[in-house]
């Protein structure tokens, strides 16, 4: 009655070499029956099928399975008993199929299964006692289907449940019966809803829930915090919701607290009692929030903090005892504010930062980076820079950090010069790529280049990095030269590939003679070529009298002056 050699066809075995576990894909109803040795199988996975209903019994002769995935096979119609004689099954899975409805299917109880993933269906709601004939559930993810009603003791009886997901459904109230009686939980995802409150009873009985996820709803209050169920919260993210405030001790509650993400709200500052209880939270997001005012003991409470993203706000000014009681800071991102001056022993009582990330506000002082404290390993910190108005920095200071980048500010061309001749640490970067130059031609796009200001001019300079390439290859023991992709030098310049063994000093100092003459040639070929499509006149070419850096007159500014 059935043909062996058709349906090895349609067989798959992909990650189970074993004969207990069984994939197949692209089959459908008459030949899942007839699959042979069934009872010997333990894992079964149907995937891509064609299987719109499941008949009472259908899985009978699998009376050894362990694990049943029927998967994005159309399904939606379950007859009332079409589990039954699946007495070991541990994990079911019905994920992206056509489900509008939830029963037990089954006539008795499916006492082993721990798992059951119903995601991606269209189930719109849950009824009293959806799950009694599976006791022992500890999982259940009922993510993306269209649930806006969840019956009270919709969960009855699931005493071991620790892990419930019911994110991108369309719940706007959570109501105290909700998951009432689920002792065990503890982790419940409820992000991408369209929750507007919480009812203070809500989560009274869940006092083992360590995570909680609310991000992506439309929540104004977080009154619903200060519950008894919510003491060992350990993670919470209230990312993307529409909080404008929040009140004085609003935490104090959840003292358990690890981290805690309040990213993508309204808020618009933080007072003194805000953080208030939060001894144990080591990670705060307030990053894209409207953030002008923090109190100087704003963050007086975090003791444990180790790091702080308050990025994309709308700060001016940090008070100088702000970061006072944070010792174990390790990453402070404040970038993308408009944060004019920091004062200079802001972080003088960090002794574990790697961390600094200022890029993106009005800083034209960077003394800061003078005053940090002296047990601070600056060989493991970074800090970016990048994007302010810095017209000098001390670079003694500088040069052994691990990365500073201090690219796009308003450097004085004078003292930019200056510090550019000397050779610097590969831990420093001052230059950002060069967008000026695309029109030209294709190879010279990657041009790094460095924006200074001299007297009310803006002024250019390009980094040929000529030091940097023959520095390379000394380091290189065998091979042919090569381009460094991110340091490309100016790409007409291009430097005849030699083998590494006869790079000898010598021979260091007639290439960096030959690469010194392509540059200025190089140089007066693209002098003429602005000449040429700018029309423009009275440029001179300067090149400096070292061997790396160049500068010339004309820019960006300039052009569009004139
Ligand atoms: C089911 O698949 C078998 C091959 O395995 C095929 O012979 C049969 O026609 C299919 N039945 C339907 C209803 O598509
Ligand atoms: C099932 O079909 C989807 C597209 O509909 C495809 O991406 C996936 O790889 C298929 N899976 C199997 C096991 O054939
Ligand atoms: C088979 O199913 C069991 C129970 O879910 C699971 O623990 C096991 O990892 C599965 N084996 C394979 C190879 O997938
Ligand atoms: C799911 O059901 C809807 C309506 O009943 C139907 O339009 C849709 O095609 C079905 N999807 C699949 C994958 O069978
Ligand atoms: C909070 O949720 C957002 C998605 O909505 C995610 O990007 C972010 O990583 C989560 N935060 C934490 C701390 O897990
Ligand atoms: C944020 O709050 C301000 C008032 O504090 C309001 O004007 C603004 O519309 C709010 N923005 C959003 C996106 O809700
Ligand atoms: C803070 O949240 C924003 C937005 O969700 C995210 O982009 C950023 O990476 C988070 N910061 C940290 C330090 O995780
Ligand atoms: C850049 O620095 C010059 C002095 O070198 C100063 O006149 C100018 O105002 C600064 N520009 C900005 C935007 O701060
Ligand atoms: C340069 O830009 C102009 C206009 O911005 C465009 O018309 C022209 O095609 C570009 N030339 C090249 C070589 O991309
Ligand atoms: C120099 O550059 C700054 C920032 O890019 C700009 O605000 C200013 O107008 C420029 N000055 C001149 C004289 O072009």
């Amino acid at each position: 009655m059935y043909h062996p050699l058709v349906c090895a066809a349609l067989l798959l075995f992909s990650f189970c070499f074993r004969v207990d576990c069984l994939q197949l894909s692209d089959c459908n109803k008459t030949y899942v029956p007839l699959i042979p040795d069934a009872e010997l199988i333990t894992n079964l996975s149907l995937r891509n099928c064609s299987l719109p209903r499941l008949e009472n019994a259908f899985f009978v002769r699998f009376s050894h399975l362990l694990q049943l995935e029927v998967q994005n096979s159309g399904l939606s119609d379950l007859d009332d008993f079409s589990l039954n004689g699946l007495a070991k099954l541990q994990s079911f899975s019905l994920s992206h199929n056509n489900l509008s409805s939830l029963r037990s299917w089954s006539s008795e109880p499916l006492a082993a299964l721990t798992t059951l993933d119903l995601s991606y269906n269209r189930l719109a709601k849950l009824r009293e006692n959806s799950f009694s004939l599976f006791p022992h559930l500890q999982q259940i993810n009922l993510a993306s289907n269209h649930i806006s009603q969840i019956a009270e003791d919709s969960f009855h009886g699931l005493a071991h449940l620790k892990h419930l997901i019911l994110s991108g459904n369309r719940l706007q109230h959570i109501d105290g019966t909700f998951f009432q009686g689920l002792h065990r939980l503890s982790s419940l995802a409820l992000q991408h809803n369209l929750i507007e409150s919480i009812e203070m009873d809500s989560f009274e009985s869940n006092t083992h829930l360590r995570s909680l996820r609310l991000d992506g709803n439309q929540l104004v209050s977080l009154q619903f915090l200060s519950q008894r169920g919510l003491a060992r919260l350990v993670h919470l993210n209230l990312s993307k919701n529409q909080v404008q405030k929040l009140e004085d001790q609003g935490f104090s509650k959840n003292f358990e607290l690890q981290a805690l993400d309040l990213s993508h709200n309204n808020l618009t500052e933080l007072k003194k009692e805000t953080f208030s209880g939060l001894d144990s939270l080591e990670r705060l997001n307030i990053s894209y929030n409207n953030i002008h005012l923090m109190d100087a003991e704003s963050l007086e409470f975090l003791s444990s903090l180790i790091q702080i993203d308050v990025s994309h706000n709308r700060l001016t000014t940090l008070p100088v005892q702000i970061f006072q009681a944070n010792s174990q800071l390790e990453d402070v991102v404040l970038a993308h504010n408009r944060v004019k001056a920091l004062s200079p022993l802001i972080f003088k009582h960090q002794n574990y930062l790697r961390y600094i990330q200022l890029a993106g506000n009005i800083l034209d002082k960077a003394e800061f980076l003078e005053s940090l404290s002296p047990s601070l390993n600056r060989l493991s910190l970074n800090v970016d820079l990048s994007s302010n108005r810095l017209q000098s920095v001390s670079m003694k200071d500088l040069l052994h950090f691990r990365h500073i980048n201090l690219a796009d500010n308003n450097w004085s061309c004078a003292w930019l010069v200056g510090n550019l001749v000397r050779k610097l640490p590969p831990s420093i970067n001052f230059a950002r790529p060069w967008t000026v130059l695309n029109n030209w031609s294709e190879n010279l796009a990657n041009i790094q280049g460095v924006d200074c200001t001299e007297g009310n001019t803006n002024r250019s300079i390009i980094l040929l990095n000529v030091g940097e390439v023959l520095h390379n290859e000394n380091t290189n023991c065998g091979g042919e030269l090569t381009y460094d992709e991110p340091n490309p030098s100016p790409p007409p310049l291009t430097w005849p590939k030699i083998p590494t063994d006869r790079f000898d000093s010598r021979s260091v100092i007639i290439w960096m003679l030959v690469a010194i003459a392509i540059a200025f040639a190089g140089l007066r070929w693209l002098r003429r070529f602005v000449d040429r499509n700018e029309n423009r006149t009275g440029e001179r070419l300067k090149a400096l009298n070292d061997m790396y850096v160049s500068k010339w007159q004309p820019t960006r500014k300039d052009q569009q002056r004139s």
